[in-house]
């Protein structure tokens, strides 16, 4: 391989191809994702959350015996060490999900670290681990903040229902369990973001994968990946009614305020799973009973698209998430934690395809500092 010559720097590296990868793929024109090939809409339609993690992570769908064993190991592995639990028992009341779930993934790395990334074996377990353990963690800190304790995975249940069941005390209605888990497929992958390149950035390494984890859920934790839903649904409260919508858009237009939950670097047309998403959203008011938020964001996505839909501006996959989510009776600083649970899964496909053909990642910089300056004793220095 040729060495690039130095070249122009581009901030936030945008456009810049940090790998080859067939893992996902996005065409922002026409609202196209697909993972492995296959179009987000199938797959949301006809595929599970575990099904999409085994494609997205080996390559390929599973034959139903592949499947059926790969679920067995997961539900085997659900549990947590007591260890683990007494040391979330220790965080604050006050600490936020993303920061006990940063944590307590990097711990899993204290039990189950052997770095031998040439051991098939030890490659599958780790995957079985992480996409097994994550969840049980999330539901973990959220009892115990309550001053509660966890609640064991139950092994009739599958991978959705379980995590409902461990964060709410209770199994919930089947159909709330499928959209969550549709919602888990949509969030699984999406090419090269932040997180995505942390993880990669730690795979070069020949880390173990419980590092891997732990930095894109640090990454993922800032308000400019993560965090969009949790403000959507604040977005909403404050505008409040139907009424106050194009009011509130005038407003940030006039105050060139963002919109949360529009917008997006490639999506320059409504988001794939915004789509699906609000398919979604509807099926559970029906379900569960209207939300009257939802009339505030089907007028807000109106007037945003009269308003901005020239300059590409449309609903991205935060705007309906949240409602979704808080539907479900989910607490809003959970939603980031759920994204991590899902892209898990994309984090851990980058994993491979890294570490299958590794080149540690190692960019220049472009030096604008002094160049032989002196050093000054400490009693000579001013501020
Ligand atoms: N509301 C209002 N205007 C928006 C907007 C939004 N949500 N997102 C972008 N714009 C406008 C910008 O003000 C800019 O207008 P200008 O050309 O008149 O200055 C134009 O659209 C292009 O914006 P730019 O910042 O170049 O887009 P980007 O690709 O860098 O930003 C996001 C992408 C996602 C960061 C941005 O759309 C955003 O902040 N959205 C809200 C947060 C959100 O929902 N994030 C979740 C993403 S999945």
């Amino acid at each position: 391989m040729t060495a690039m010559t130095a070249c122009e720097y581009v901030p936030g590296l945008e456009n810049v191809p940090a790998a080859e990868s067939s893992i996902s793929f996005v065409d922002g024109q026409q609202g196209r994702l697909e993972y492995r090939g296959i179009p987000i809409e199938e797959l949301a339609k006809k595929s599970t959350f575990i099904e999409t993690a085994y494609l997205l992570i080996w390559g390929q769908l599973p034959t139903s015996e592949q499947l059926t064993a790969f679920k067995t190991e997961i539900r085997y592995h659900r549990r947590i060490k007591y260890r683990i639990r007494d040391m979330m028992k220790c965080f604050p009341e006050t600490g936020h999900p993303m920061d006990s779930l940063q944590t307590s993934a990097a711990a899993l790395g204290l039990f189950y670290s052997r770095r031998t990334l040439n051991d098939s074996q030890y490659i599958f377990e780790a995957v079985v681990r992480l996409l097994a353990k994550i969840p049980t963690m999330v539901a973990a800190f959220s009892l115990m903040r309550q001053g509660n304790d966890s609640i064991q995975p139950n092994d009739d249940l599958d991978y959705a229902t379980n995590f409902l069941y461990m964060l709410t005390e209770r199994v919930p209605d089947p159909i709330a369990a499928r959209l969550f888990d549709v919602c888990l497929i949509l969030h699984a992958e999406h090419t090269m973001n932040a997180s995505t390149f942390s993880a990669m950035v730690t795979s070069s390494t020949m880390t173990d994968p419980y590092a891997v984890i732990a930095s894109a859920v640090g990454t993922l934790a800032g308000p400019l990946h993560g965090g969009a839903n949790e403000e959507v649904i604040e977005m909403l409260d404050t505008i409040g009614s139907v009424e106050n919508v194009p009011a509130y858009v005038d407003d940030c237009m006039a105050k060139k305020k963002r919109i949360m939950g529009f917008g997006h670097r490639v999506y320059k047309v409504k988001d794939p799973r915004a789509t699906i998403l609000q398919n979604l959203a509807e099926k559970l008011f029906d379900q569960m009973g209207h939300d009257s938020r939802y009339d505030i964001a089907l007028e807000l996505e109106k007037v945003v698209e009269e308003r901005l839909g020239h300059k590409g501006i449309y609903a991205n996959v935060d705007f309906y998430s949240g409602l979704v989510y808080r539907k479900m009776g989910i607490p809003t600083d959970l939603f980031t934690p759920i994204f991590a649970i899902a892209r898990v899964a994309g984090w851990l496909a980058h994993w491979r395809e890294q570490i299958n053909e590794n080149r540690i990642f190692r960019p220049t910089q472009i030096y604008q500092g002094a160049h032989n300056q002196p050093y000054i004793p400490i009693q000579e220095r001013s501020s």
